[in-house]
């Protein structure tokens, strides 16, 4: 080192000290962030100019104090997000970020290991076959094939089907690619979550060639239709590879006859990928788990612990039970990769198409071993039990209809219908009953489109959620039907 250059600490990292200092900063904020959660918006009513201009800000020359970014995000980060981990957020997938899993997420990114190869990450990898273990011993689904984490479910479908597709045989995709291969055909409820159809877009097989099966009232495939499309194009010279079933559809939680399925896919050699993305995990609840099908019937499944396992984003469990269906899809290893091979040693750059990886499995490791497995079922369970009281609610009340009766998940679509509406007038009603409740941002909620027509839902599964909460959105639901119904 010559004496012009600067001491380490003038360009280096915080301190150690100061990592702690700041880090109890960091940690009073959200000690106070959590203790009045309850009382706050659960999302902002700036419009969009007004919050990218708060940010639109000069790239900084200067080092600045970190309190003052701290203060900066606390004042206009904050305020302007929509708190998916307020207890009062009940829109798409209400999901949690528990205690062990936040303290997880700052551990994982000061170790800051890459989980690609053994020898890059040794215990992280052997935490992470734990894991991926202890996920399948939850979701009652064999454990001796193939599992990794990914980041969400959407490209766990796109590796699944990679997967069957380089099973089917027949042609060399790895190496000759789709040219002069047969027209694939994947078979879908049309109430499957568009993730197929970017997965399809993606692997080359094309929209055109993702059958959407109709569905009836309770959203669930039917498996006549199935294996009559199967049959057409298996005629029609088509190659059927796979079909998509679910376990908790996105817009009402509907659940695919999965026996039925997985019949069919047997009879015809089809791989079976089960989205299980929301539904799976419920099935630790003890009034759930009697209404889920049988998980194992799947070749491969998707579940989310970042949907409803109290963990945060991103964390998606992707698992097979054919032994190296994922490995012989995705091992490619450059010469700079080769590493050496030991027993028990696990490469997960194999397993994906992703070769840097975090420590995902570190959360879920702490949030499993804090609360138990015990100990998240009576939560998910607690979750259940709120639904249960909405649904008491609405159905006691007079023009309210909950237009998905029979699904176990916590996921109540609930439509305002006064006598004497059209369709449209009833769907144009609860459009605006949505977005007042929204717009008083003391709870919030989202929608989707059924045969009944618009309808609000209310997805309860945050860990802070308690009956207080879903009987303010109740008391806010039905003030805004009658703060609306007033101008019919
Ligand atoms: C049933 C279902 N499958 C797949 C997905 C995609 O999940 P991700 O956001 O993890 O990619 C969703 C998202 O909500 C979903 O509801």
């Amino acid at each position: 080192m010559t004496t012009t250059e600067p001491a380490v600490s003038a360009v280096g990292d915080w301190t150690p000290e100061q990592l702690e200092e700041y880090g109890r900063l960091l940690l009073t904020r959200l000690r106070e962030h959590f203790e009045t959660l309850r009382s706050q918006p659960v999302t902002t009513d700036r419009p969009a100019k007004e919050i990218r201009e708060l940010f639109d800000e000069p790239l900084p020359e200067q080092p600045q104090d970190f309190t003052e970014i701290l203060d900066r995000t606390w004042d206009e980060v904050r305020p302007h997000l929509t708190l998916w981990n307020h207890p009062r957020f009940h829109a798409y997938f209400a999901n949690s970020s528990s205690g062990p899993a936040i303290l997880a997420e700052a551990a994982t990114a000061a170790l800051n290991v890459n989980v690609m190869l053994w020898d890059a990450a040794p215990a992280a990898a052997a935490v992470e076959s734990t894991v991926l273990r202890w996920l399948c011993e939850m979701l009652a689904y064999p454990g001796d094939g193939d599992a990794v984490l990914v980041d969400g479910a959407s490209l766990a479908t796109l590796y699944a089907l990679a997967a069957a597709r380089e099973r089917l045989g027949g042609f060399d995709v790895r190496r000759t690619g789709m040219a002069g291969g047969p027209t694939l055909r994947v078979y879908a409820s049309d109430q499957t979550h568009s993730s197929l159809d970017k997965a399809a877009i993606t692997l080359g097989i094309g929209l055109d060639h993702v059958v959407r099966i109709p569905t009836g009232r309770e959203g669930a495939l039917d498996p006549v239709e199935l294996a009559a499309r199967v049959r057409q194009d298996l005629r029609a010279g088509h190659r059927p590879l796979a079909v998509v079933a679910n376990v908790g559809t996105t817009s009402t939680g509907g659940i695919d006859p999965v026996p039925a399925i997985a019949e069919i896919c047997d009879r015809h050699a089809l791989w079976l990928h089960v989205d299980a993305a929301y539904g799976g995990f419920w099935r630790l609840a003890d009034r759930i788990r009697p209404h889920l099908p049988d998980l194992s019937l799947a070749d491969s499944l998707v579940a989310n612990p970042h949907k409803v396992l109290l963990c945060p984003m991103e964390a998606s469990a992707l698992l097979t039970r054919h032994r190296d269906a994922l490995t012989n899809t995705f091992r490619l290893v450059p010469e700079y990769l080769t590493t050496r091979h030991e027993d028990g040693s696990v490469d997960f750059m194999n397993y994906s198409l992703q070769l840097g990886r975090q420590f995902r499995a570190l959360k879920l490791w702490w949030l499993i071993k804090s609360f138990g497995v015990r100990g998240i079922a009576g939560r998910l369970d607690a979750a259940a039990g709120l639904a249960g009281r909405l649904r008491a609610a609405a159905g006691n009340t007079p023009h309210w209809q909950i237009t998905n009766p029979r699904t176990p998940f916590p996921l109540v679509c609930l439509r305002y219908a006064p006598e004497g509406l059209s369709p449209q007038e009833t769907d144009d009603l609860n459009r605006r009953i949505h977005h007042r409740v929204n717009a008083g941002r003391r709870s919030y909620v989202s929608h989707t489109v059924v045969d009944a027509g618009y309808v609000i839902r209310v997805s309860i599964g945050n860990i802070h959620t308690l009956a207080e909460d879903v009987d303010a959105l109740w008391a806010e639901l039905t003030a805004a039907a009658a703060e609306e119904g007033k101008s019919l």
